[in-house]
C-alpha cells in the first residue's frame, strides 16, 4: 500500500493500485462521493464510499471540513469529471468538523469574510492556489540568485538605524511602558534599555547588505521588513517581505538590467511550474472582471499579462521625461488627478505612476534619475547636482514594485548629504567606513514580495497574498 498525495496520484499515469490517503473533506454528496483535498493540488480526488457497507455513524461524520483517513483502491473513474477515483474500502474520521459552525462552506465567500477566517481560508481553492504560488515564487527567487552567483545573507531584524529616513518605525524596547527610566530632561532614557540605545524593527536590510556586497561581491536578502506607515491601502502592509540584492562594481544601468532579468525569470518560473493554479486564478479574475464596467476591465487575462511582462522590454524613462508626460496629460489638464503636477520636483503619487504604466506606456516602466530631495540619503548624486541615480519599477495594476538605486560611494558627498538631512554620523559610523576603506560603485534594489505575488496571482488586495496580514488595527492570528 502506498501513501501518496492527491497531486502525485493525479500526475502519474494511471495504474490500478492500493491507496492510503489523508485529507480534508471538501464536500460529501449523495452519501457516496467525497471530494477530498490534501493541499498538494488545486484538484480534489473523488473517493467513492460504499454506503451500504459503511457504518451509519461514520457516514454522518463525513462532513465538510472533517479530516479523514482513507484506504482503498485507485480505479479508472466510472463517472464524468475526473479520470481516476478512489474506491473506498476503509474510512476513519481523524477529526470531526461541525457542519453548523464550520466557516468554509462549499459556496462563494467574500474575501473580507475569509480575511476574518485567515486560519481556515487556505481550505478554499483561491487561497490555496495563491499560497502555493507564493511558495513557488519564493523558491524561484532563491534559485535565480543562487544560479547567478549571489550569496544569501540574513540582515538583522532589530536595528538602531532608519535606513529609509522616513521615520516609519516600530520601536523595540524592554522598558516598562508605565514607568520608564527618564533622563534629566525628562525624556525616556534608552541608555538603560536592553540594547543601551533606541532600537526598532528594520524597514530595510539594505545598509547591512551594502557592507556584505563590499566584500562578498554579490549578495541578497529576503526577509521581513516593518513599516509603521498608516496607509490603509490595498498595497501596503505593516509587515511585508522584501528581497534586496546588492552588487559591488555595478552602476544604475546594471541595476536596471538585473531587476528586469530577475523579474522576468521568476515570473517565467511560476508560469512553467504552477500552471493549474494560474489557470484557476485566471478564471477567478475573469469572473471578477465581468462584474466591472467594460471600461475598467483588463484587456489581458492573467496569463497573458505574465507573458507580456516576460516577453517585452521594460520602458526606461527619466523622471524629467515622466514629468513632461504627466504635465501634458489629459487627467492633469482636466484636473482629474488628486495631485496636479505643476512643476519639476513634485513627488509622484500612485495615481501618476498608474497613469504612466496603465494608460501611457501600457507596460512596466523603469523611472530613473529622481530629484535628490524626494529620495533617501544614500543615493548617488548625479553630475547635475540635483538628481540622484534612483530607479523605481512600476507595474500595471500594482504601481511601485521595486525601488532601488546606485549608492553614494564618495565619502565627502555622503557626509554632506547626511549633514544636510541631520543624520547622525556617529549612528552610521560603520556605513561611512565602507566609503573610507576600499569604496567602489555599487547598487541594489528592493522588491516588495507581496506586490510581486499580487501581480502573479491577479489578487487585488495585498492582505490576500500574505498568510496573516498585519495592517493598522489588525494583528489577529
Ligand atoms: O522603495 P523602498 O522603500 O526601498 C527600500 O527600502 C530600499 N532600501 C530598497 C533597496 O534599494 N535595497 O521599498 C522597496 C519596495 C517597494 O518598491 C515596494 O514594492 C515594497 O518594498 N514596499 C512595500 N510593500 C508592502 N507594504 C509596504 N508598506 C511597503 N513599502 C514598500
Ligand atoms: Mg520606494
Amino acid at each position: 500500500m502506498t501513501s501518496k498525495t492527491v497531486a502525485e496520484l493525479l500526475k502519474a499515469d494511471f495504474k490500478p493500485q492500493d491507496i492510503d490517503i489523508k485529507g480534508w473533506v471538501r464536500t460529501f454528496r449523495a452519501n457516496r462521493f467525497i471530494a477530498l483535498n490534501d493541499g498538494s493540488s488545486l484538484q480534489n480526488i473523488q473517493c467513492v464510499v460504499d454506503f451500504e457497507n459503511t457504518d451509519e455513524k461514520i457516514l454522518k461524520r463525513i462532513t465538510t471540513g472533517a479530516a479523514v483517513h482513507i484506504k482503498g483502491e485507485l480505479i479508472e473513474s466510472q463517472g464524468k469529471g475526473q479520470s481516476v477515483e478512489i474506491k473506498v474500502d476503509q474510512i476513519a474520521i481523524l477529526g470531526d468538523s461541525d457542519p453548523e459552525t464550520y466557516p468554509i462552506q462549499p459556496k462563494k465567500h467574500s474575501f473580507e469574510f475569509l480575511r476574518e477566517n485567515a486560519h481556515l481560508r487556505t481550505r478554499t481553492n483561491t487561497f490555496s492556489a495563491v499560497m502555493r504560488l507564493r511558495s513557488t515564487l519564493s523558491f524561484a527567487i532563491h534559485k535565480y540568485f543562487n544560479d547567478n552567483g549571489f550569496y544569501y545573507m540574513h540582515t538583522p531584524i532589530i536595528t538602531g538605524s532608519d535606513a529609509e529616513g522616513a521615520g516609519e518605525m516600530f520601536r523595540v524596547t524592554g522598558l516598562d511602558a508605565k514607568n520608564p527610566p527618564l533622563t534629566e530632561e525628562g525624556n525616556v532614557n534608552y541608555k538603560e534599555d536592553f540594547f543601551g540605545k533606541e532600537t526598532n524593527l528594520t524597514v530595510s536590510g539594505q545598509l547591512e547588505a551594502e557592507a556584505y556586497a563590499m566584500s562578498l561581491g554579490k549578495v541578497y536578502t529576503f526577509g521581513p521588513t516593518f513599516r509603521a506607515e498608516n496607509s490603509n491601502t490595498s498595497r501596503h502592509l505593516a509587515e511585508f517581505w522584501m528581497i534586496e540584492p546588492e552588487v559591488a562594481f555595478m552602476d544604475l544601468a546594471g541595476n536596471m538590467d538585473l531587476a528586469e532579468d530577475f523579474l522576468k525569470s521568476v515570473l517565467k518560473y511560476v508560469l512553467e511550474h504552477n500552471r493549474a493554479d494560474l489557470e484557476f486564478l485566471e478564471q477567478r479574475l475573469l469572473d471578477e472582471e465581468k462584474t466591472k464596467p467594460q471600461a475598467e476591465r483588463s484587456e489581458m487575462s492573467l496569463i497573458e499579462k505574465l507573458r507580456f511582462v516576460i516577453d517585452n522590454n521594460f520602458k526606461r524613462v527619466s523622471y524629467t521625461e515622466a514629468i513632461d508626460i504627466l504635465k501634458n496629460s489629459k487627467p492633469n489638464k482636466k484636473k482629474q488627478f488628486n495631485y496636479i503636477i505643476e512643476e519639476w520636483g513634485a513627488d509622484l503619487q500612485s495615481e501618476h505612476e498608474r497613469f504612466l504604466v496603465e494608460k501611457h506606456f501600457k507596460c512596466p516602466v523603469i523611472l530613473f534619475d529622481y530629484p535628490a530631495n524626494i529620495k533617501a540619503f544614500y543615493m548617488r548624486l548625479n553630475e547635475d547636482g540635483k538628481t540622484v541615480r534612483a530607479m523605481d519599477i512600476l507595474f500595471p495594476g500594482i504601481g511601485e514594485m521595486v525601488g532601488g538605486s546606485q549608492r553614494e560611494e564618495r565619502l565627502d558627498v555622503l557626509r554632506e548629504k547626511m549633514k544636510a538631512l541631520d543624520i547622525d554620523e556617529e549612528e552610521l559610523w560603520w556605513y561611512l567606513d565602507l566609503r573610507k576603506y576600499g569604496t567602489a560603485v555599487h547598487s541594489g534594489f528592493g522588491l516588495g514580495f507581496e506586490r510581486l505575488v499580487m501581480f502573479a496571482t491577479g489578487m487585488g488586495n495585498i492582505r490576500d497574498v500574505i498568510p496573516f496580514p498585519r495592517t493598522p488595527h489588525n494583528a489577529e492570528f
